[in-house]
């Protein structure tokens, strides 16, 4: 069951018109809201970003926390799965074919929730592989839009060179993955980027950092350069749908020994407790 412009309604039923400014622009923002045990993880934090990536392309937004949750709540509850993963949309909504925006023009809010497919055992046991790319997006990848076309070419190039993720570099400086936020280890200290415009402010990077600093394992925020990525001892993606998972093999070569290292085990079982947590019902960092 998905949701569309105020209704619930079976997938095969929606549609929209090709005039949405989404279809033709892809002018629109989105989230995704990972669910565990049918209680959505972290979801004041994505619908703040989500207010955030509404400002910043100056759309209004549709419904308030509560009308947002409300929604979110039943969406889950009309889906079959324990694990869901939310996927949101709103766009500018359907109007002539015209770069300014329209005038008077109702957004379009769309909701859907698929099975959570998260990495399997193996995965983690063994790490994912990734490949350097140069970062050729804009310089607002902090908005999380729907216009995913360079994400979609650099993950592409991951995919073809038979990796899981692209690691991007804007002259020189680790950014982000093509749909994912990147940690190094450099010498028992876990590094990232500081969130600013080239990246999108991940709602994991921070339960990430919040664990680290709760059992305190060094954390060093700030600028990582690409020489510091092909010395690491470990390399971490985090994403909503990936949780954290290690990379053990950068351009076809063993990140660190070649296997998830110490502190990768250290966090991913930390991020498992938490999640049980939030299972439960208790929110805090323990
Ligand atoms: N993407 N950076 C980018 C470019 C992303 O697309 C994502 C997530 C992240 C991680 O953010 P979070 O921890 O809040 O999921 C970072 C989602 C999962 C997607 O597009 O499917």
């Amino acid at each position: 069951m998905i949701y569309l412009n105020g209704e619930f309604m079976p997938l095969e039923e929606a549609r929209i018109s090709v005039l949405d400014r989404g279809f033709l622009f892809g002018d629109g923002v989105y989230e995704v809201i990972p669910v565990y045990s049918r209680r959505p993880f972290r979801l004041e934090e994505h619908l703040e970003r989500l207010e955030y990536s509404l400002a910043g392309i100056s759309l209004v937004n549709p419904f308030d926390r509560g009308g947002w949750r409300q929604r979110i709540e039943e969406l889950i509850a009309l889906n079959p799965w324990e694990d869901q993963s939310v996927y949101l949309q709103i766009t500018r909504g359907v109007a002539k074919r015209d770069h300014a925006f329209p005038v008077g023009v109702k957004p379009t809010v769309f909701m859907m929730s698929s099975v959570l497919s998260i990495p399997g055992p193996e995965l983690v046991r063994e790490g994912a592989n990734a490949v350097t790319v140069d970062d050729f997006r804009w310089s607002h990848c902090d908005i999380k839009s729907i216009s995913l076309l360079p994400n979609v070419l650099l993950r592409q190039l991951a995919v073809e060179a038979h990796a899981n993720e692209a690691i991007l570099l804007r002259e020189g400086w680790l950014t982000e993955g093509a749909a994912s936020n990147i940690f190094i280890v450099r010498d028992g200290v876990l590094c990232a980027p500081p969130k600013d415009h080239h990246m999108l402010a991940g709602i994991t990077y921070d339960v990430i950092v919040e664990l680290a600093h709760a059992n305190d394992l060094p954390v060093s925020i700030g600028p990582v350069p690409e020489e510091w990525i092909h010395t690491a001892d470990e390399i971490w993606q985090t994403s909503s749908t990936r949780e954290v998972l290690a990379i053990t093999r950068l351009n076809g070569k063993p990140v660190g020994s070649g296997v998830p290292g110490p502190m990768f085990k250290r966090i991913y079982s930390l991020y498992q407790e938490y999640k049980h947590c939030v299972m439960k019902g208790e929110n805090a960092v323990s």
